[in-house]
């Protein structure tokens, strides 16, 4: 029996986090038994665990996915924790040892706010020499900056991570990261931090300029160097004017609009640094995962467009950096463009608006590897020209754009071997694993695995490559069940859901529609149900009560918003319906052609839909909280606003008026209709009426195959599914997508790409579909009074055109393992593996009735009405399946 994935407050080891108390979680493997009976925690100070600081004893009512434990923590301590465990064959485990760290935990800083007197757009380097006399035992830095750091001892980069301090409101927080740099430290050195703008000034968002930053001017920078020496003593080293300051050789960088690197510039005289204000935003530990550079591309090849460009393709759209490998003259200027796509074989890039994307390089005459610090792409080509110019100002003026007859020389075919392309993404665990009968499926399965990546980059965006590359919350809402599976997501969204959090207290519980707000201060439907959603999502996937704690004032702000807003002043109840929402965003069923944003589904019905969603999940967490006033309180608006929705939008007797895929897809989903059949029967019409193609946007696609499939409908859902053509997930996966798409028809069946006013080719949020193929496809899904995955719904829906399947699903519980294929036309085999814990329900699809009787296998052990129920092991069977019943007939 072995103790894994040992977490404290979802992460692995925890340096310099933001957590008040710790909360444990782990797993358990190669058990005999079948169930853990109790778990003991002990936390010591040492990691021989002999200085004892919390031992709970066994515990019976504990849990492994979320078992917290009150302590009040020293400021930068660490602490060490192991786990026992007993199960029900009395055998008994100890994990290893685990540790968490804690940050500054609220104790003043030594060091001070510095920043320089003046500054342009250049990044600058703040630095100080330190000497080391003494042997050192342990060495911490401390560190935030504004916008963005990077700090280094001796000119070598302090840790992995990129885009520090990260991207939140800065105004209302600001995260410091915590390092151990002990290695590093050991003789003396220099300590220099460079800060580029980021998000904090500069251009972002749809405001944003380079005149004026969203949060401030000026650069700022804190941090404090704590030194441990084996004597026993301590040298604090913070940041005061008595550091240095000199600007850096990066003269620009935007998060839009890239980088640019001069090499012949001689790098300032060396000033002092000043004291300055503290900016607004409250200092807190860090929240957000790590973002580092997680897989190389060297270019899949080089192509010389028909235009006589030179372009690298990686053979995938990647959010990230790239290193290039450059020896020049003095004087050349290498210029580096990013684009998603090629249009008539050509390097194209109009489908990021206004974002430049791109990198200049000012060469010295030297050999160079030259890789962006303060910006990301979001590309699959690069093209990559150079121009000799003589005067460094003809130079400043290529890059600022007002030289514009630049005749630019393609870099020679070497630069293939001197390019890679660097993806960059947010740190999380993979948790599942897909693979099927069908090569279309399986790409598409990558694309929302890659769009995953892309779009996680600390915060979850619509899209990484034009001006946008912003928290929207419909798009995250959207996809956090299908992000859950694919990755443990919880500490990503625990940090996005915190952001929304400080968003809504300035604005009296509404939710903007981005987050990070930056200056979208509206909001809709679906996107602000992300605060309710996301929450309750992450609490069901990860079985920890805490999240709902810490959110629930911000759900209950939410929904009470929407009934302010609902109950108008004459008098009535239906103002948040006719609000402005953006409803079944980028539907077929509008009527704006490839331009089109607006589906044809009623908003205001969509609106209702999910307030009433909103307020029900808001009462089942006052539920589980223990506030039943709240919870009896939020019943009775959501029972009161399902009277509403049947008044206005159903018949008597349950006839639907909201006569659209999306409008059937949603009444089936939350129950509206008193004719559920009927529902169904005109679903299905109206598919056909369609040629059996889908018409859906944001709102009906993710629930699509799930209630065609939940009403009987499996077939037509795999139709949909394997689907080829326009519109349909496949279509854009035999056009070469290596992502999914934004739109259904971003790119038209000529390749030509259909519009650029909004078209991305990175948006994930119609990849949700992957949530039914792990939940209804392989039949891994959580059963209603489940949390964490303890108790799963096995109900696979084989269909013949796909052949097989294997699925893997690493829960917070454990390993959830579901495997089928047909062996031929009429035999299928199916295998299962249900963790250490767990419990399944499983429906043997098309299974015979006679084969339930078979004791030999253990998969019968315990049988009532033909369900199977299983505890911890593998299961495995083949048998002959009966005819498949015929879908849902119509009347
Ligand atoms: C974004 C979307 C977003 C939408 C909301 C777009 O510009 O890219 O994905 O949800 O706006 O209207």
């Amino acid at each position: 029996m072995k103790i894994t994935e040992c977490k404290t407050n979802h992460y692995t080891n925890p340096l310099g986090y933001c957590f008040e108390n710790p909360v444990f979680s782990w797993k358990v493997t190669e058990a005999e038994g079948k169930k853990m009976v109790s778990a003991r925690i002990l936390i010591a100070a040492d990691e021989r665990m002999e200085q004892r600081i919390t031992d709970t004893g066994y515990q019976t009512d504990i849990s492994s996915l979320a078992a917290p434990v009150m302590m009040k923590m020293k400021p930068r301590t660490r602490y060490y924790w192991t786990v026992c465990v007993r199960t029900d064959a009395d055998e008994e485990a100890v994990s290893d040892v685990h540790w968490f760290e804690s940050a500054k935990e609220g104790e003043n800083w030594e060091g001070k706010w510095i920043g320089c007197l003046s500054e342009g757009k250049e990044s600058h380097v703040f630095y100080k020499e330190i000497e080391i006399a003494k042997r050192v035992s342990r060495a911490r830095l401390y560190i935030t900056g504004l916008g963005l750091y990077e700090a280094m001892w001796d000119g070598n980069k302090i840790g992995e991570e990129l885009l520090t301090p990260y991207c939140n409101n800065y105004n209302s927080w600001i995260q410091y990261q915590t390092y151990d740099v002990t290695d590093r430290i050991q003789q003396s050195g220099t300590l220099s931090v460079m800060l580029g703008p980021g998000w904090y000034k500069g251009r972002f968002g749809y405001a944003g300029n380079w005149e004026k930053g969203y949060y401030g001017d000026n650069f700022k920078l804190l941090s404090e160097l704590r030194i441990e020496y084996e004597d026993g003593s301590e040298q604090i080293i913070g940041t005061d004017d008595s550091w240095k300051v000199r600007t850096s050789n990066l003269v620009f960088s935007g998060i839009y609009d890239g980088e640019w690197r001069d090499d012949t510039r001689k790098t300032g005289e060396d000033g002092s640094a000043v004291c300055v204000e503290a900016p607004r935003g409250k200092l807190t530990a860090r929240l957000s995962t790590p973002v580092t550079v997680k897989t190389e591309f060297p270019a899949e090849s080089l192509i010389h467009t028909p235009a006589g460009e030179t372009v690298l393709d990686l053979g995938q759209n990647i959010t990230g950096i790239f290193s290039l490998r450059v020896n020049e003259p003095e004087g050349t200027v290498i210029h580096i463009q990013t684009g998603e796509i090629l249009q008539q074989g050509n390097f194209y890039r109009d489908n990021l608006r206004s974002a430049r994307s791109e990198y200049f390089y000012i060469s010295n005459g030297t050999e160079q590897t030259i890789t962006p610090h303060f910006t990301f792409y979001g590309y699959r080509y690069v093209k990559i020209e150079k121009t000799l110019c003589e005067d460094p100002a003809e130079a400043y003026a290529v890059m600022e754009g007002e030289k514009r007859d630049v005749i630019y020389t393609p870099m020679p075919d070497s630069v293939k071997d001197n390019f890679v392309g660097l993806a960059v993404y947010s740190s999380l665990p993979r948790t599942g694993s897909l693979v099927t009968g069908n090569p279309l499926l399986n790409r598409l399965i990558l694309n929302t695995e890659w769009g995953q990546k892309d779009n996680f980059v600390d915060v979850p965006t619509d899209c990484p490559q034009r001006d946008e590359r912003m928290g929207w919350t419909g798009d995250a809402q959207v996809f956090s069940a299908t992000a859950c599976y694919i990755r443990d997501c919880y500490s990503f969204y625990y940090k996005y859901i915190f952001d929304m959090e400080t968003e809504q207290e300035s604005r009296g519980g509404m939710v903007p529609n981005v987050v990070p707000a930056f200056d979208v201060d509206s909001t809709s439907s679906v996107w602000g149900d992300a605060t309710t959603i996301i929450p309750w999502n992450m609490y069901r996937f990860y079985g920890d009560t805490g999240i709902l704690e810490t959110h629930y004032s911000s759900m209950k702000a939410w929904v009470d918003y929407m009934t302010s807003v609902n109950e108008t002043a004459e008098g009535k109840k239906d103002g948040w319906r006719r609000a402005i929402h953006y409803g079944d965003w980028l539907a077929l069923d509008g009527d704006g052609g490839t331009e089109g944003v607006k589906g044809g589904t009623d908003d205001g019905f969509i609106a209702d839909v999910y307030y009433r969603l909103s307020t029900q999940l808001t009462a089942k967490t006052a539920r589980i909280l223990g506030k039943t006033e709240d919870a009896e309180k939020y019943e009775a608006l959501s029972d009161n606003i399902l009277k509403e929705i049947r008044a206005e939008y159903f018949s008597p007797n349950g006839r639907s008026c909201v006569n659209t895929q999306t409008g059937y897809l949603l009444t089936l989903r939350h129950g509206l209709s008193k004719d559920r059949e009927r529902t169904g029967i005109d679903l299905k019409r109206s598919l056909k009426s369609n040629g059996n193609r889908l018409q859906t946007g944001f709102v009906g696609t993710p629930i699509l195959l799930e209630e065609l499939t939940k009403a009987g409908m499996s077939d037509l859902a795999y139709h949909l599914l394997l689907n080829e053509d326009y519109p349909g997930w496949l279509y854009e996966v035999k056009l070469g997508a290596t992502t999914i798409w934004e739109r259904w028809n971003s790119v038209l069946a000529d390749g030509s790409i259909s519009s650029t006013g909004m078209n991305s080719l990175n948006h994930y949020s119609y990849g949700a579909v992957v949530e039914w193929m792990y939940s209804y496809m392989a039949g891994i899904r959580q059963a209603e009074d489940s949390v964490g995955f303890q108790k799963v719904i096995l109900a696979p829906v084989p269909d013949p055109r796909v052949g097989q399947v294997a699925c893997e699903y690493n829960s917070a519980s454990g390993l959830w393992k579901s495997a089928w294929k047909f062996e031929d036309e009429c035999h299928i085999r199916l295998a299962f593996s249900v963790p250490f814990g767990c419990e399944a329900v499983l429906y043997l699809p098309l299974a015979p009735a006679e084969i339930f009787t078979d004791k030999k296998n253990p998969i019968f052990e315990c049988v009532r009405e033909n369900v199977c129920y299983l505890t911890a092991g593998e299961y495995e069977i083949t048998y002959k399946i009966r005819e498949p019943e015929k879908d849902t007939e119509e009347e």
